[in-house]
Protein backbone atom coordinates (compact mmCIF):
# COMPACT_ATOMS: atom_id res chain seq x y z
CA UNK A 1 0.00 0.00 0.00
CA UNK A 2 1.54 3.68 -1.14
CA UNK A 3 -0.32 6.24 1.18
CA UNK A 4 -0.04 9.67 -0.37
CA UNK A 5 -0.59 13.42 2.09
CA UNK A 6 -2.13 16.10 -0.07
CA UNK A 7 -1.00 19.72 0.81
CA UNK A 8 -3.42 22.48 -0.27
CA UNK A 9 -4.19 25.82 0.53
CA UNK A 10 -7.95 26.51 -0.49
CA UNK A 11 -10.87 25.55 -2.56
CA UNK A 12 -9.30 21.71 -2.97
CA UNK A 13 -11.12 20.78 -6.21
CA UNK A 14 -7.84 18.72 -7.33
CA UNK A 15 -7.46 17.86 -3.94
CA UNK A 16 -11.06 16.19 -4.02
CA UNK A 17 -10.61 14.29 -7.61
CA UNK A 18 -7.70 12.66 -6.16
CA UNK A 19 -9.30 11.51 -3.61
CA UNK A 20 -12.59 9.96 -5.12
CA UNK A 21 -10.15 8.55 -7.92
CA UNK A 22 -8.06 7.10 -5.02
CA UNK A 23 -10.93 6.04 -3.04
CA UNK A 24 -11.46 3.02 -5.65
CA UNK A 25 -7.48 1.72 -5.70
CA UNK A 26 -6.41 -0.99 -3.49
CA UNK A 27 -2.49 0.11 -3.38
CA UNK A 28 -2.94 3.79 -3.12
CA UNK A 29 -4.87 5.27 -0.49
CA UNK A 30 -5.15 9.44 0.89
CA UNK A 31 -4.15 9.17 4.13
CA UNK A 32 -4.01 12.72 5.15
CA UNK A 33 -4.62 16.22 4.05
CA UNK A 34 -3.24 19.33 5.13
CA UNK A 35 -3.76 23.06 5.08
CA UNK A 36 -1.61 26.16 5.88
CA UNK A 37 -5.13 27.44 6.24
CA UNK A 38 -7.43 26.61 9.14
CA UNK A 39 -11.01 27.16 7.23
CA UNK A 40 -9.42 26.28 3.68
CA UNK A 41 -12.61 24.48 1.90
CA UNK A 42 -10.04 21.41 1.35
CA UNK A 43 -10.52 20.22 4.97
CA UNK A 44 -14.10 19.82 4.40
CA UNK A 45 -13.95 17.84 1.29
CA UNK A 46 -11.11 15.80 2.95
CA UNK A 47 -13.58 15.30 5.94
CA UNK A 48 -16.60 14.54 3.74
CA UNK A 49 -13.86 11.88 2.23
CA UNK A 50 -13.52 10.28 5.19
CA UNK A 51 -9.60 11.21 5.31
CA UNK A 52 -7.52 12.73 8.38
CA UNK A 53 -7.05 16.10 8.12
CA UNK A 54 -4.69 18.87 9.66
CA UNK A 55 -3.80 22.76 9.60
CA UNK A 56 -0.26 24.32 10.49
CA UNK A 57 1.21 27.43 10.86
CA UNK A 58 3.93 29.06 9.56
CA UNK A 59 6.24 28.26 12.58
CA UNK A 60 5.06 24.99 12.56
CA UNK A 61 6.09 24.03 9.05
CA UNK A 62 9.31 26.49 8.40
CA UNK A 63 10.83 26.09 11.95
CA UNK A 64 10.54 22.56 12.94
CA UNK A 65 9.95 18.98 12.14
CA UNK A 66 6.96 18.83 13.41
CA UNK A 67 5.25 18.22 10.09
CA UNK A 68 7.57 15.65 8.95
CA UNK A 69 6.93 13.66 12.29
CA UNK A 70 3.35 14.33 11.14
CA UNK A 71 4.12 12.62 7.54
CA UNK A 72 6.47 10.04 9.40
CA UNK A 73 3.85 9.01 11.83
CA UNK A 74 1.02 7.86 9.22
CA UNK A 75 3.81 6.38 6.94
CA UNK A 76 3.43 8.48 3.75
CA UNK A 77 4.98 7.39 1.25
CA UNK A 78 4.12 10.09 -1.40
CA UNK A 79 3.28 14.06 -1.05
CA UNK A 80 1.32 15.56 -3.34
CA UNK A 81 0.62 19.81 -3.63
CA UNK A 82 -2.64 20.27 -5.39
CA UNK A 83 -2.85 24.16 -5.08
CA UNK A 84 -0.19 24.41 -2.34
CA UNK A 85 0.64 28.14 -2.25
CA UNK A 86 3.65 28.22 0.17
CA UNK A 87 7.00 27.37 -0.43
CA UNK A 88 7.94 23.43 0.59
CA UNK A 89 10.70 23.62 3.53
CA UNK A 90 14.36 21.67 2.30
CA UNK A 91 13.71 19.49 4.71
CA UNK A 92 10.77 18.32 3.68
CA UNK A 93 12.20 18.09 -0.23
CA UNK A 94 15.21 15.80 1.37
CA UNK A 95 12.72 13.31 3.36
CA UNK A 96 10.75 13.22 -0.11
CA UNK A 97 13.62 13.53 -2.59
CA UNK A 98 11.39 12.38 -5.59
CA UNK A 99 8.91 11.51 -4.01
CA UNK A 100 6.74 15.04 -4.24
CA UNK A 101 4.69 16.16 -7.42
CA UNK A 102 3.25 19.43 -7.81
CA UNK A 103 0.49 20.70 -10.27
CA UNK A 104 1.37 23.65 -11.92
CA UNK A 105 -1.82 26.10 -13.84
CA UNK A 106 0.67 26.40 -16.83
CA UNK A 107 3.26 25.31 -19.04
CA UNK A 108 6.80 25.25 -17.29
CA UNK A 109 8.73 27.02 -17.77
CA UNK A 110 6.61 30.13 -19.02
CA UNK A 111 4.60 31.77 -16.22
CA UNK A 112 6.63 29.69 -13.24
CA UNK A 113 8.85 31.27 -10.11
CA UNK A 114 7.53 33.35 -6.94
CA UNK A 115 4.51 34.86 -7.02
CA UNK A 116 2.88 32.92 -10.27
CA UNK A 117 0.17 30.43 -9.28
CA UNK A 118 -3.74 30.27 -9.13
CA UNK A 119 -5.32 33.13 -10.86
CA UNK A 120 -2.06 34.99 -11.03
CA UNK A 121 -0.55 32.93 -13.89
CA UNK A 122 -4.15 33.10 -15.73
CA UNK A 123 -4.34 36.97 -15.66
CA UNK A 124 -0.37 37.28 -16.70
CA UNK A 125 -1.40 34.52 -19.54
CA UNK A 126 -3.91 36.60 -20.81
CA UNK A 127 -1.75 39.75 -20.36
CA UNK A 128 0.89 38.40 -22.37
CA UNK A 129 -1.45 37.32 -25.39
CA UNK A 130 -0.80 33.38 -25.74
CA UNK A 131 -2.52 31.84 -27.88
CA UNK A 132 -2.13 28.75 -25.80
CA UNK A 133 -1.71 27.77 -22.00
CA UNK A 134 -1.76 24.50 -19.99
CA UNK A 135 -0.77 22.32 -17.18
CA UNK A 136 2.76 21.08 -15.83
CA UNK A 137 3.24 17.69 -13.35
CA UNK A 138 6.40 18.00 -11.85
CA UNK A 139 8.64 16.26 -8.95
CA UNK A 140 9.50 19.19 -6.59
CA UNK A 141 13.11 20.12 -6.16
CA UNK A 142 14.92 23.47 -4.18
CA UNK A 143 14.51 25.59 -6.77
CA UNK A 144 10.51 26.90 -7.30
CA UNK A 145 8.93 25.25 -10.29
CA UNK A 146 11.83 23.66 -11.70
CA UNK A 147 11.47 19.98 -10.65
CA UNK A 148 11.44 17.06 -13.53
CA UNK A 149 8.65 17.73 -15.22
CA UNK A 150 6.35 14.31 -15.36
CA UNK A 151 3.87 15.75 -17.80
CA UNK A 152 2.51 18.43 -19.72
CA UNK A 153 -1.15 19.06 -21.66
CA UNK A 154 -2.34 22.32 -23.63
CA UNK A 155 -5.42 24.41 -24.51
CA UNK A 156 -5.93 26.82 -27.01
CA UNK A 157 -6.38 30.86 -25.27
CA UNK A 158 -9.06 32.14 -27.49
CA UNK A 159 -9.04 36.22 -27.96
CA UNK A 160 -12.20 36.74 -26.31
CA UNK A 161 -10.62 34.51 -23.32
CA UNK A 162 -10.70 35.98 -19.82
CA UNK A 163 -8.79 34.88 -16.68
CA UNK A 164 -11.68 33.22 -15.33
CA UNK A 165 -12.26 31.14 -18.34
CA UNK A 166 -8.56 30.55 -18.89
CA UNK A 167 -9.19 29.09 -15.72
CA UNK A 168 -12.10 26.90 -16.13
CA UNK A 169 -9.90 25.44 -19.33
CA UNK A 170 -7.05 24.69 -17.19
CA UNK A 171 -8.86 22.89 -14.00
CA UNK A 172 -10.62 20.59 -16.37
CA UNK A 173 -7.15 19.47 -17.71
CA UNK A 174 -6.37 19.42 -14.45
CA UNK A 175 -9.33 17.24 -13.40
CA UNK A 176 -8.84 14.61 -16.56
CA UNK A 177 -5.00 14.19 -16.07
CA UNK A 178 -3.70 14.62 -12.52
CA UNK A 179 -5.05 11.92 -10.41
CA UNK A 180 -4.04 9.43 -13.11
CA UNK A 181 -0.59 11.27 -13.65
CA UNK A 182 -0.45 10.97 -9.96
CA UNK A 183 -0.98 7.09 -10.01
CA UNK A 184 1.06 6.41 -13.30
CA UNK A 185 3.91 7.68 -11.30
CA UNK A 186 3.42 5.49 -8.02
CA UNK A 187 2.49 2.73 -9.77
CA UNK A 188 6.05 2.82 -11.41
CA UNK A 189 8.42 3.22 -8.13
C1 LIG B 1 -4.92 24.76 -9.43
O1 LIG B 1 -5.23 25.31 -10.67
C2 LIG B 1 -3.41 24.50 -9.33
O2 LIG B 1 -2.82 24.20 -10.55
C3 LIG B 1 -2.92 25.82 -8.82
O3 LIG B 1 -3.88 26.23 -7.89
C4 LIG B 1 -5.18 25.76 -8.30
C5 LIG B 1 -5.86 25.16 -7.10
O4 LIG B 1 -7.20 24.88 -7.40
N1 LIG B 1 -1.60 25.68 -8.24
C6 LIG B 1 -0.68 26.64 -8.26
O5 LIG B 1 -0.87 27.74 -8.74
C7 LIG B 1 0.67 26.26 -7.66
N2 LIG B 1 1.69 27.15 -8.06
P1 LIG B 1 -8.05 23.88 -6.48
O6 LIG B 1 -7.83 24.32 -5.02
O7 LIG B 1 -9.47 24.10 -6.90
O8 LIG B 1 -7.56 22.48 -6.71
Amino acid sequence: MHRIAIFASGSGTNAERIMQHFAEQPDIMVSLVLSNKKEAPVLEKARKAGVETRSFSRDEFYDCNRILEVLQDRKIDFVVLAGFMWLVPEYLIKAYSDRIINIHPALLPKFGGKGMYGMNVHRAVKEAGETESGITIHLVNEEYDKGRVLFQAACKIEENDTPESIAAKIHSLEYANFPFQIEQFISAQ
